[in-house]
This record gives structure tokens, sequence and C-alpha cells, in this order.
């Protein structure tokens, strides 16, 4: 979603500015601008479309400026155009802001400011805003004051930059809701809405947190809490580097993270499997173990994705740590008042860890007193700082905003989970090392199935103009349906459906005929009888049929079109690798109608607004 980035010092900040919106694209967004304030005004270019275009533009006027703001938009109020597209400015120009969130009570502040004869350009709450700081400069207040009265006026979120000509010297920062980090240099710093705009320049940030303001000049930042003190800000190392956050030769993101997979879930267990007493080790649970292991209940909640790996999650905790475990869409669960009991352990799974449901059902659970355990990839995210403890899955950034490799290293850290869980109830030594085996041998299995790469693009070939999709699988895999029928959706535009394949006769089996291409999860385990006469029941209709089974299955290849053959685990961990070819089929289709993989439309890769 939208993105901030902004520079102070003594640099030309435009190549900055540009810079780091280039690294912000991933987020996805529909237009940009930067404003800049030069010794004696500002100046503000905008653009629709791509940030490579706000670039021909800003190069075309050859400028140089010490301070400056830059924006990605994601429209929320009003069409993707350039009177909307941050940032905006108020009458005289003096005052240039950019915002990410949603200011809710905007229409009733545009009316009050309307009636003191404001007028407004564009249809944004971000405007209304900009005009709110201004009328609080004009009652006298300094930057700050003004930013921080307009502020305790507005309802909703907002992670904002602002920079004022009559105080050139800073930027003001404030957040509520919304990620705001302030990259620390030499005698220069930088503001950012995700450290992946600031890792060229420094690995020193400070994050805010909600309610906070801050001023930025060029040699210090001054933060203050909502009621006005000054705060020592503890300043943080981030670990991330250049090279992870570029394509590496690939052709696109998402490519590099499927690809990516052997490692990442390497990463996600590295250090946290122990052999000898057949069980794991989460160093953030250690202080929790005891009451996770009482909880009368597990509820998971998460979006997308997440939630789908929630689902699987669902499975492993019922089946081996025999806790009754629920799982919640984070929209849902944040608004009808859940029933929250002192002995429930709430897990929220986020790869961003910025998500704007999940962060808010993560504080109302903690309001009601529940653990709260945050499951994240991004180290220092709201939600991984909101959490009572964590487990962090260590897949690396996730630029593609369909997610991939962060799916594979949840699945690895909910398996580790119950694997802790389970070896503290009645799972034997046994069973334990035989679990720690199966997981320490999924990184060279999905090797294998990589391997498998061209196969599958060939399969691609043939359904690349499909105009539907069903995808079926049973037990654990069912979640796995609804993960490859979400990949193929945001990435191909293709209309696809997830269900578990006994439900089809319910149906679905009404929409197939020799159009529908039916993807079904078949590996063989208990499910794979029921699973064949599935099979069956659609070869009947004459739909086409593409099988992920395993390797040893030789009577599979008659019954369906194609098979994608993958090597065997454990039912538990088997969503791990079936989940693969169909994050590579999705990719493929995609590729070859010819459409924007990483930065599929209308979509964002961390969605901060409701
Ligand atoms: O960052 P999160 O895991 O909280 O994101 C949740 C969803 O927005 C995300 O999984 C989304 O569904 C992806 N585009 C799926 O590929």
């Amino acid at each position: 979603m939208c993105g901030i980035v902004g520079y102070i010092g003594a640099k030309n900040c435009i190549p900055i500015l540009i810079g780091g919106l280039k690294r912000l694209e991933y987020r996805g967004y529909d237009s940009a601008g930067i404003g800049i304030l030069t010794d004696d005004s500002t100046k503000v270019i905008k653009s629709v479309g791509k940030v490579s275009v706000l670039q021909e533009k800003v190069d075309s006027l050859d400028l140089n400026a010490n301070i400056g703001i830059g924006h990605t938009r994601w429209a929320t109020h009003g069409v993707p155009n350039e009177i909307n597209a941050h940032p905006h400015m108020n009458a005289d120009g003096s005052l240039l802001l950019i915002h990410n969130g949603i200011i809710e009570n905007y229409e009733v502040l545009k009316e009050t400011l309307k009636h003191f004869g404001y007028e407004f350009r564009s249809e944004t709450d971000t405007e209304v805003l900009t005009m709110l700081i201004d009328s609080f400069l004009k009652k006298g207040h300094d930057l700050l004051n003004a930013v921080r009265a307009a502020l305790s006026e507005v309802e909703g979120t907002y992670g904002i930059a602002v920079i004022y000509k009559e105080e050139p010297d800073k930027i003001v920062v404030a957040k509520k809701g919304s990620p705001l980090v302030i990259g620390i240099g030499d005698n220069e710093n930088y503001i950012a809405s995700d450290v992946s705009a600031l890792v060229a320049h420094t690995q020193q940030v400070v994050y805010l947190e909600d309610g906070e303001v801050a001023e930025v000049y060029c040699d210090k930042f001054i933060a203050k809490d909502v009621s006005d003190k000054e705060i020592e800000k503890e300043v943080k190392e981030i670990t991330l580097k250049l090279d992870e956050i570029s394509k590496s030769g690939y052709a696109h993101f998402m490519l590099k993270e499927i690809m990516e997979q052997p490692e990442s879930i390497c990463n996600a267990m590295r250090g946290r499997l122990l052999l000898g007493e057949g069980t794991s080790k989460l160093g953030g649970l250690e202080d929790y173990i005891d009451r996770i292991v009482q909880s009368k209940r597990i509820i998971i909640s998460a979006c997308g994705t997440s939630w789908h790996a929630g689902l699987v999650g669902e499975y492993m905790l019922e089946q081996f740590a025999e806790i009754p475990t629920e799982v919640e869409y984070a929209s849902e669960f944040r608004y009808r008042n859940p029933l929250i009991y002192p002995d429930d352990t709430i897990i929220f799974i986020s790869q961003s860890g910025e998500t704007a449901d999940t962060l808010a059902a993560l504080k109302e659970s903690k309001r009601k007193g529940a653990l709260v355990i945050g499951i994240c990839n991004v180290v220092g995210s709201s939600i991984a700082r909101e959490s009572s403890t964590g487990i962090y899955i260590h897949a690396g950034p996730e630029i593609g905003v369909a997610s991939t490799k962060a799916f594979t290293a949840q699945l690895t850290v909910l398996s580790l989970l119950t694997l802790l869980i389970a070896r503290k109830k009645r799972m034997s030594l046994v069973d334990g090392q035989n679990i720690v085996k199966e997981i320490e041998s999924l990184p060279e299995k999905i090797e294998k199935i990589l391997s498998l790469d061209s196969k599958i693009e060939k399969i691609a070939d043939q359904f690349k103009d499909a105009k539907n999709f069903l995808y079926l699988g049973r037990g654990y895999n069912f979640p796995v349906a609804l993960e490859g029928a979400l990949k193929l959706k945001e990435i191909s535009y293709i209309h696809a459906e997830g269900y578990p394949a006994a439900e089809m006769k319910h149906g679905p089996i009404a929409l197939i005929d020799k159009d529908m291409p039916v993807v079904f999860l078949a590996p063989k385990d208990s499910t794979y009888d029921k699973i064949l006469s599935n099979i069956q029941e659609v070869k009947a209709r004459h739909g086409r049929i593409i099988a992920v089974a395993s390797e040893s299955d030789n009577r599979i290849d008659k019954l369906v079109d194609y098979t994608i053959k993958i090597p065997d685990t454990i039912r538990m961990l088997m969503p791990i690798l079936t989940v693969v070819p169909l994050q590579l089929l999705a990719y493929h289709i995609a590729v070859k109608k010819g459409l924007n993989v990483d930065q599929p439309r209308n979509l964002a890769k961390s969605v901060t607004v409701e």
C-alpha cells in the first residue's frame, strides 16, 4: 500500500527520494509524487502510474534540494490521478504533506474547514489533514504543534511526513497505525514507511510507536510521546542487505522467492530442532510455554495467505498438540466482540507484521487479557512489537505481492510449535524424532520439486487461456487448495476457487465440463482413495485434471491429464511440499499471459488499511 520516503541533509534529495520510492514499489501503488523545499520555495511533482514515469518528469526539470518527501499512493479516497496523488499542499504551497492510512472523520473536518474558507482540489482525506494543519499554523502554532493539534482532532490511522517553507530545517513525522521509521545517517537523516527504502543509505533506524511525533533535522531528531514529553528512542540495527531486495538475475521477485524456499525453510528451522530430544526450541516462547501447553483453546487469526497457513496450523495443533484450535479471519474477529478466556492462547500470523486488521485483532485480544503470540517475517514490525511474545519465520524479505516463501516458512514454524507442545504432552520421543527428521529433510525435497519447473511451465502453457479453475484437496491439503486458488487469481486474474474435495458434490460439480481445469492435491495419504473417487467424478464430466501426486504413485497417471510428482513426507508437513507446484503453476500462467507478476493490479503487499 502507500509508501513514504524522505531525506534531510547535504545531498541532493531527488535521487534518494526516487530510489526510495522504487524500493517501495513492491507494496503496490497507482500514483507517485515528490515534494521538495529549495531556498525560497516548495515544488511538487506527481504522476499516475509507475515511479519511472515520475522519474522521467523529475529528470527533465534538473532539480536540486536538500530536503524532500516522496510518496507512492494506493487509492482509497478518490481515483488514481495527479490531483489525488501526494504530496498535498496548503493554498500558498508552503506546507507539503504525505500520508499513509485513512482519516475516518475527514468529511466532518472538511465541512468545518470549508466553513472557514478552505477550498479543496482533491477528493482525498489527506488534503483535509493538510488544511487542518494549515489552520493551526495560521493560529500561530509552530509546525510541530500545528501537526499535534491537528492530529488530536483526527480519527483513523496515519503515518505522515510534513515539510514547511517557514521551518526549512526539519521534517515532522507522526505515527498511529501505519509504520514510520527514521533512518539515522552521518549529518543527514531519512524517513520511510519501510526499512527497504532506507537500506541503501543506513542500517541504523528508529521505529516510531503509535501516538509519537518527531522533528527530524539533518543532525538530530527529537521524538515526543502523546503527552508532549521528549522520549529517548532506541536506535536499532537493521540486518537487511541490499542484495536481499534485488532480483538477483531472476525475471521476477516471485520466481526468486519460490526458488529460495529450500533456503528460507532452512532459515526458519535453523537452531530450533533438537533431534536427541525429539522436539524444538523456540527462544521467545520459553517463558510462556507452560501457559501455552495448558491452554484450553488456541485461536489463530490472520488474513489471506497467512490465514491459509493458520488453517494448516489448526490441523497440526489439533492432531498432535491436542488443543482445540480455531482459525479466524482477523477482519471478522476484531469486530465481533469475540469471547476470549484467560486460558486461551491467540496466535497472529502475518508476513509483513503490518496488516491493519490483524494488528487491530491483536490489540483487542491483548486488551481482553489473552496471551498473544506473533508469527511474523518482518523483524521489528508492528505485530511483532505488539505481541506478548513471538516467533520470527526468518524467510527474508518477500517483495513479490503474492506470498510464497513466507507461507512455507510459516508452516515450518507452525510445525515447530506443534512439536514443542506435543512433546510436552503425550507425543513419544520416537515420534518426535521422526518429525524432526522429516522437517530437516524438507529443503532437499523442495529442491526436487523445483527441478520440475520446466515441466510445470509446459503444463501452464495448456491452461493459460482458461477462464476458471477449481482446486481440490482434503485434510491438510484443503488449505493448500485455497492457497493455490488464491495464487492463481491474484496474479493471473483467472477466477479460481479452492474447496475441500468432498464438497465438490454439494455444488461446484455443476461447473465441471471440458473447459473447467481441476487441480487435485492427491498425495498418498489416508484420504488418497477418496480423492481418486473425486477424480473419477470429474473425469466422467470431461473436466481437465492436473494432479499433484506422490512420486511412488503409478495409478494416478492414467486417470488424469497431467501429473506433477512430488516426494513423500508425513501428512502434517505435506502442505509445505504440495503448495510449491501450485506456486509455479500460477507464476507461469501469469507470465504467459504477459501480466505484471510482482505487482498485480489493485493489490498491495501489506494491507495497512481496513
Ligand atoms: O502480511 P500479511 O501476511 O499479514 O498479509 C496478509 C495478506 O494480505 C496476504 O497474505 C495476501 O493475501 C497476499 N497477497 C497473498 O499472496
